[in-house]
């Protein structure tokens, strides 16, 4: 048996440490989007230790970043080295090893034949940013494609591609023109109200048959922007013709693909990029989250034919830092040296299962879904009506996080489960415990 941490939480939430921490960020920090009051002090592996000695099972993974643990001791040796040799030189200006050998390794990493060219960005919403300017850019076409329910990030390019919660935008329209959203594969609240598979893939081709007739027209669309697996939006995983059928459809009519895989790529689904479960080759790729294991770093990922055809058209400062390609580097070698991806689907299929079991006694889980360690459960009042029960859902987060699982919500009544990919069979095992008891817990109430 190997060796594993139990989580322990022997304070009230915040203890008295915590609590100075949380009282001076909700004095000093602008209002973003904080989900509880507790101030984490150091992290290993799947493990967090708050200011006040509890012990937590990261289950957020701090929102889809640290893919290979905290601190893992490869990452962290990889950052040391390269911050005594050199911790800046304008990556996109000048030349360094740690990025142009990183660049090299994605766009072989990438699928498809075809040569790939990298950008590096800071953060998931610049390489969507990114990737919007490239579309445009080279299709010369003004608009694009997007589904309800998607988060693609904050900035106002991005934003205007997000349609997951109406808050994100509220205040602040108009955003960029030129988008519209489409119906997303989302079965356990199909947009048809039909089923799958006797639906026939309804959503699918009222695409073309519906919105590339009435709405838009499939010539102006620049490109259609594609979470593989619907994050932010509720962990909506779609059915297996759904993307395959998307990409088609771009093909047709000359719209560029874009697999935002901010949040499901490098290892979190089983595949190192999230399309490879599909066997999907998208013109675009846009990563962030799990790239640097907690540094930020970013990066787009173009088809050779997309690439700018003179310098000058796009660039940043701190894109390609050298610690944080080290950092990324580091991680994608400790995806390769510990079988991550195996892990990954072994330990989320373990996963799924454990919350199906859930499921059968406790009739408030209206849907458990998922790929990899992307897990999730969806909260309902009653099974049969499906309405939606974000009060539980909270609670059952709460009830979590007083037995030791740090967790976050997602859509409009689910919580998602995604581990650091190097959890153990044990620590999995703990985690079924503390959820089963926490929804048990609210159901009782
Ligand atoms: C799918 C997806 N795209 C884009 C983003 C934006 O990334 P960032 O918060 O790094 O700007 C996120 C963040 O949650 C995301 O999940």
């Amino acid at each position: 048996m190997s060796d594993f941490i139990r989580p322990s939480v022997k304070t009230s939430i915040p203890g008295d440490k915590s609590r100075s921490i949380v009282e001076q960020d909700n004095l000093y920090g602008i209002t973003a989007t904080k989900v509880f009051p507790v101030a984490i002090k150091k992290g290993k592996g799947i493990v967090l230790e708050d200011e006040d000695g509890n012990i937590f099972y990261d289950f957020t993974s701090g929102v889809g970043v640290c893919n290979t643990g905290h601190c893992h001791p490869h990452v962290v040796e990889a950052i040391k080295n390269q911050t005594e040799k050199l911790m800046h030189f304008a990556g996109t200006d000048y030349y360094y090893m740690a990025q142009s050998r990183l660049m090299e390794r994605l766009s072989k990493k990438a699928p498809g034949t075809n040569k790939k060219r990298v950008f590096f960005t800071n953060s998931g919403t610049e390489s969507v940013e990114a990737a919007i300017k490239l579309a445009r850019y080279k299709t010369k076409r003004p608009q694009f494609l997007a589904f309800i329910g998607a988060f693609h990030g904050r900035t106002m390019g991005a934003l205007s591609l997000t349609a997951s919660r109406a808050v994100h935008k509220e205040g602040f329209q108009p955003t960029m023109p030129g988008v519209e959203h489409v119906p997303y594969a989302y079965c356990y609240r199909c947009p048809y109200n039909l089923e799958y598979p006797s639906c026939n893939m309804e959503c699918l081709h009222k695409i073309e048959s519906f919105y590339l007739k009435k709405v838009l027209s499939p010539y102006d669309v620049a490109a259609f922007f594609v979470e593989p697996v619907q994050g932010e939006g509720g962990y909506i995983v779609p059915p297996k013709e759904f993307l395959p059928g998307i990409k088609a459809l771009c093909e047709k009519y000359g719209i560029l693909y874009v697999s935002d895989e901010i949040q499901a790529g490098f290892g979190r689904t089983g595949t190192f990029f999230a399309c490879e479960n599909w066997n999907i080759v998208p013109d675009i790729i846009c990563s962030a989250k799990g790239m640097g294991s907690g540094l930020p770093i970013g990066c787009m990922i173009a088809d050779e034919e997309l690439n700018y055809p003179h310098p000058g058209c796009h660039s940043n400062t701190f894109g390609g830092n050298p610690v944080c390609c080290e950092s990324s580097s580091a991680t994608m070698d400790v995806i390769e040296n510990e079988n991550l991806l195996e892990n990954a689907k072994k330990l989320g299929n373990h996963m799924h299962q454990g919350l199906l079991d859930i499921q059968k006694k406790h009739p408030m889980i209206g849907d458990v879904r998922g790929i990899g360690l992307m897990q999730a459960i969806e909260i309902v009042k009653d099974p049969k009506t499906k309405e939606i029960d974000p009060d539980s859902r909270d609670r059952i987060c709460e009830e979590m996080l007083h037995m030791g699982m740090i967790t976050i919500d997602c859509g409009p009544s689910s919580i998602r489960f995604i581990p650091p990919l190097i959890i153990k069979k044990e620590e999995m095992d703990i985690a079924l415990e503390i959820i089963e008891k926490a929804v048990a817990n609210v159901e009782k109430h």
